[in-house]
């Protein structure tokens, strides 16, 4: 089981690698003494690391509630904790008995997350259509089994993957202990350097008996310490080195001179931490001083003015394609409320026709580009704060309030907003959705969509917090441009641009800001031929279509299966 958890984590195999190493780098040519000592302190706060590790892998996930799998997870947990505990941790308590909250247990995370249907528990008719039931979906095996050369798939997934982690990997995540009653004070968190630049470390003391001589060793790996200025009675050794040593017969006098050291990051990397060690003869602590530039701000300046100018502020999105009748509907509804702002069009029509007009961008691709490769251009043209996305097929009307999905994205954390579709039939559309991801170790992760929103959002009484929304939504440009849309999606897709940007997007939806869709639901013999055209086009999913989303979940996002309502 630890096997299989180390090889399922890389973090925390990174975790013990990075303690060893850092051990290994300290310790150069010091005595076996000092080794023992280091490594008396290293073992038990290695041990309750992995020990909470291995804990957190080894229960089942709480997924569905079709399977009910307590009993067996108490019986592993027990077992872990013989393994684990096997004369390890000395003085921790470990032969006091336990009871396993079972209720508790059930919901900690593991590496073994399972897709399973909601079962049709009521075996009434039309419980389907009243009941929305989640379905799963096999993504490894829809994508394995049309796959030329499966294991190839799987291994050069778990190549990327394992490159992938090594990139995103920070030493500023680890887990770090802080041992009881140590004599030593640091910062715990909050300590920043930007590359190759120095820092005074704040907040370092010591807090122990009088003795005849005070000494503390400061380690770093990635930098050097120095003293930004000296004080009297206080030997200060390795200025300037990876490695300083602090002693004086004086502890007030090494306390002051510990308000002066310096840390100097010296080995250029953009984005990485530095774990330094603060130690005396007997105790030792570890912190992480977080090595990066800062981000550079993308403001916009959108003028001032008391109330919100939407010309200044916003532009409208679209994609079109085989429908410029349903495009010219959109951009004169637009007109009667919004004259100057500016409409950006992306247009993938075999036999493109001009759409002109004052404030029109009209954007013509190669033929059949698709609906998210649209989205990316669209959206890549903008040059305001704000873009909304909006079908070509909606009509604004006195209901399409953008000055509201303006007001709600200046006054929150909001990065997207969504609002409301109404049909023809007078049925208003939200689709609001949460995504959530569980752990499943090799084989990849499970995606859960659900319907459904977290929160109500203060202040405003219809909007609600979600992961996912409807195609009509108004979104902070650089951060929708920072997801993007993967534009091998070229008939269909929408959810997979929030599963991308889940993580990264605070996503809103609000009912009261409602655009029109045109007719969708329309008798066959009153449809254009355009319309028919458009139909075939967009609603016959081919096989191929079906793989590359399949594709997408299975490869690019690393699932294995998913469930959704
Ligand atoms: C999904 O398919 C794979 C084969 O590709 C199989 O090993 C796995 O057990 C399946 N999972 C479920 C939940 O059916
Ligand atoms: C609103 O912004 C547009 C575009 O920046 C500008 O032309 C217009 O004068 C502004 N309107 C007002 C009332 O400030
Ligand atoms: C898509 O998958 C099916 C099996 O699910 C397979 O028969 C078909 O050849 C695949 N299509 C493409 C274009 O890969």
């Amino acid at each position: 089981m630890r096997k299989k958890k180390k090889n399922s984590s890389p973090e925390s195999d990174s975790a013990v690698t990075r303690i060893r190493s850092c051990w290994k780098i300290f310790n150069p040519g010091k005595t076996a003494k000092m080794r023992i000592t280091c490594k008396k302190c290293l073992g038990p706060m290695l041990l309750i690391g992995l020990t909470l590790l291995t804990l957190f892998y080894a229960w089942s996930p709480g997924t569905s509630s079709v399977v009910d799998v307590r009993p067996r997870q108490g019986n592993q947990l027990q077992k872990l904790l013989d393994e684990t505990n096997q004369g390890i941790i000395s003085g921790h308590h470990n032969d006091i008995a336990y009871h396993i909250k079972e209720d508790v247990a059930s919901r900690l995370a593991l590496n073994t997350c399972v897709c399973l249907a909601d079962k049709d528990t009521l075996h009434l008719p039309f419980s389907n259509l009243l009941f929305s039931r989640a379905w799963a979906h096999n993504v490894s095996q829809a994508f394995l089994e049309s796959h030329p050369d499966p294991e190839a798939a799987k291994s050069r997934r778990a190549q990327e993957y394992n490159s992938f982690q090594r990139r995103s990997y920070s030493p500023a995540d680890e887990l770090i202990i802080a041992e009881a009653s140590s004599p030593l004070q640091y910062p715990t968190q909050g300590v920043k350097v930007r590359p190759l630049k120095t820092i005074i470390i704040p907040g370092l003391g010591l807090k122990e008996e009088t003795r005849s001589n005070h000494v503390v060793y400061l380690t770093a790996t990635l930098g050097t310490f120095d003293v930004a200025a000296t004080v009297d009675r206080v030997d200060v050794k390795g200025e300037g080195a990876k490695h300083m040593t602090l002693s004086s017969p004086v502890l007030s006098a090494l306390n002051r001179q510990l308000q002066f050291v310096t840390y100097t990051n010296t080995v250029f990397h953009p984005k990485t931490a530095d774990t330094v060690r603060f130690a005396t003869e007997a105790h030792q602590s570890f912190f992480s001083i977080k090595i990066g530039h800062a981000t550079i701000p993308k403001l916009y300046n959108s003028g001032t003015q008391k109330e919100y100018n939407i010309s200044a502020l916003v532009t409208i999105a679209t994609k079109t394609f085989l429908r410029y009748d349903k495009l010219k509907d959109l951009i004169d509804s637009i007109r009667q409320y919004y004259p100057t702002v500016t409409i950006v069009i992306a247009d993938d029509n075999k036999q493109p026709q001009p759409v002109t007009g004052p404030h029109i961008e009209h954007y013509i691709m190669p033929f059949g580009k698709g609906w998210f490769a649209g989205r990316n251009l669209a959206v890549s043209q903008v040059t305001t704060k704000y873009v909304l996305w909006a079908d070509d097929d909606f009509i604004f009307t006195a209901n399409t309030k953008l000055e509201r999905m303006v007001d709600i994205l200046e006054r929150t954390t909001l990065d997207l907003v969504g609002g409301a579709v109404r049909e023809v039939t007078g049925y208003t559309a939200t689709y609001r959705h949460t995504i959530s991801v569980e752990e499943g170790g090799e084989q990849g992760d499970c995606l859960h969509i659900r319907n459904g929103y977290h929160h109500v959002i203060e202040g405003f009484p219809n909007c609600v917090v979600a992961d996912a929304v409807i195609n009509f939504f108004m979104g902070r440009t650089n951060k929708v441009l920072q997801v993007g849309f993967d534009p091998r999606l070229s008939r269909r897709g929408h959810l997979e641009f929030f599963i991308d940007g889940l993580g990264s997007l605070h996503i809103g939806s609000c009912s009261d800001i409602i655009v029109s869709h045109a007719s969708k639901i329309q008798v066959p013999w009153s449809k254009t031929e355009s319309q028919k055209a458009y139909e075939k086009f967009r609603y016959s999913l081919s096989s191929a279509e079906t793989n590359i989303s399949d594709e997408i979940f299975y490869f690019k996002n690393r699932f294995k299966c998913m469930t959704s309502h």
